[in-house]
């Protein structure tokens, strides 16, 4: 049997001493989900590390293309979120264990708080936070997710759950792109030790028509999206596209021979215009 491709991408240490893959597959569930597509980029391209969703509604689909590609578990970084839905303790929980029974997984690489707003009657969006972080400490101390984090939470957010819980969140999953660069929040999350993690970094293909970001393209002969996820990466920046078409994984994988110069860095730097292509978690208290 043939041994598949390994894509040399470098790592992100996370302050738990893990490493996390600096690219990976996205697969929520705009656009559909293609298991020919996520087998090739595990068995063609090397992908190592796939970004899903109980929200995404491809758990089952995804754990079978895993099995599939016959790459051992141990070699990839998978990351699962939890659905506010189920946040409360009890429900995180079991909302963990369904997840890794749906996937046909022992553990989870990262496991995340998918948004910052709950919904439990007659509790704060602070105290449900909070009572939801500490099942996922208590999942993390059991080894049942490697790595706990959260997603799209602001720096408030942050610093209510520090006051509120143990565990320092090892990651934050946030919208990065262009368009939308949260540069205090990031900052934020590098001062307390938090690996910033962005997704949707074509801003869903908004960003690939962009004037200036097809200018640099020319000028280093790759592709729009090749330099964005360039771009995000370079800036050391977990980057997980998503796409469920071969030929644009491999394009999207191929952000590792080249380095963009400093001034185009600068200048890609300069096209924020604080828009979100997915949601906005400002009102969210
Ligand atoms: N935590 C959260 O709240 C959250 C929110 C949003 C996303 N995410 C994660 O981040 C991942 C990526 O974000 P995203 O899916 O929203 O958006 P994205 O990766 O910025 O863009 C995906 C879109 O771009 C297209 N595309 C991909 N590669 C391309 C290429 N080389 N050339 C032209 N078009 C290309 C895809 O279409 P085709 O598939 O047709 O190629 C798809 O329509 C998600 O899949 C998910 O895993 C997390």
């Amino acid at each position: 049997m043939l041994l598949a491709p390994t894509l040399s991408c470098p790592t992100v240490p996370l302050s738990n001493g893990l490493q996390i893959p600096i690219f990976g597959l996205g697969t929520s569930h705009d656009g559909g989900y293609s298991h020919d597509a996520v087998l090739y980029a595990l068995t063609e391209c090397g992908v190592r590390h796939i970004d899903t969703a109980k929200h995404y509604g491809c758990e089952e689909k995804l754990g079978n293309a895993v099995r599939e590609s016959g790459i051992p578990r141990s070699d990839l970084w998978v990351t699962n979120k939890l659905w506010p839905g189920d946040y409360g303790y009890n429900a995180a929980k079991k909302a963990c264990l369904d997840s890794c029974s749906q996937m046909g997984f022992e553990y989870f690489d990262l496991y995340l708080m998918h948004w910052p707003e709950a919904t439990q009657p007659g509790c704060s969006n602070r105290e449900t936070r909070a009572d939801t972080w500490r099942a996922l400490e208590e999942l993390h101390e059991e080894g049942l997710c490697s790595a706990i984090g959260v997603s799209n939470f602001l720096v408030h957010h942050l610093e209510e759950l520090k006051e509120d819980c143990s565990v320092v969140p090892h990651v934050n999953q946030v919208e990065y792109h262009p368009f939308q660069q949260p540069n205090q929040l990031m900052e934020y999350c590098r001062q307390e030790g938090i690996v910033f993690e962005g997704y949707s970094p074509l801003a869903k293909g908004q960003v690939l028509n962009n004037p200036t970001v097809l200018q640099i393209a020319q000028k280093y002969r790759r592709t729009a999206a090749q330099i964005c996820i360039r771009w995000s990466i370079q800036n050391g920046v977990v980057t997980i596209p998503k796409s469920i078409k071969k030929k644009r994984i491999q394009e999207n994988c191929q952000v590792f021979g080249f380095q963009l110069e400093e001034s185009d860095m600068a200048t890609l730097g300069s096209l924020d215009d604080g828009r979100h292509v997915a949601w906005d978690p400002t009102i969210v208290e």
